[in-house]
């Protein structure tokens, strides 16, 4: 079954927003089968956001990352990596439709709350870079028949 990595940033804790956030994946019926409330070190920030290492806005999101604890998670489900970007909307919270994650709770392309995997390569390469392969619990949900055919 695909799986993505999900972060909630620092901007989302501070925000008291982690429940609200977790509330959509569940009601949509992903499936968390590894969570971590973690402090990024600037050598793991760097490795995560590695393809944008060139980019002017480089430095300004690894501080930003590092700032304060994030809450890392492994989703899976059918689609799950499609799922969840189109979940939480456009890069810039500003551009996001509503009914997004972005769109409906952020304003600004820094503070936009949460990192989803934008492919299966990044998404087997991120969630290794976070977790172990003994983190991520394989568990039924008695429900999963009406979630998935
Ligand atoms: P993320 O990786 O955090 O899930 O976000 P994303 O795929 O939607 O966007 P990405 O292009 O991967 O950019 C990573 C983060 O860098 C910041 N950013 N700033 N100033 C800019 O032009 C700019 N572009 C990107 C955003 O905070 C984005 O989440
Ligand atoms: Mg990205």
């Amino acid at each position: 079954m695909e799986q993505t990595l999900v972060l909630l940033k620092p901007d989302a804790i501070q925000r008291l927003l982690i429940g609200e956030i977790i509330s959509r994946i569940e009601s949509k019926g992903l499936k968390i089968v590894a969570t971590k409330l973690t402090v990024l070190d600037k050598d793991t920030a760097n490795q995560h956001y590695g393809e944008h290492s060139e980019k002017p806005f480089f430095n300004d999101l690894v501080n930003f990352i590092t700032s304060g604890p994030i809450l890392a998670m492994v989703l899976e489900g059918k689609n799950a990596i499609s799922i969840t970007r189109s979940m939480m909307g456009e890069t810039n919270p500003a551009t996001a439709n509503p009914g997004t994650i972005r769109g409906d709770l952020a304003t600004t392309m820094t503070y936009n709350l949460i990192h989803g995997s934008d492919s299966l390569k990044s998404a087997i390469k991120e969630i290794s870079l976070f977790f172990k392969k003994d983190e991520l619990i394989s568990y039924n949900r008695t429900i999963e028949n009406w979630i998935q055919d």
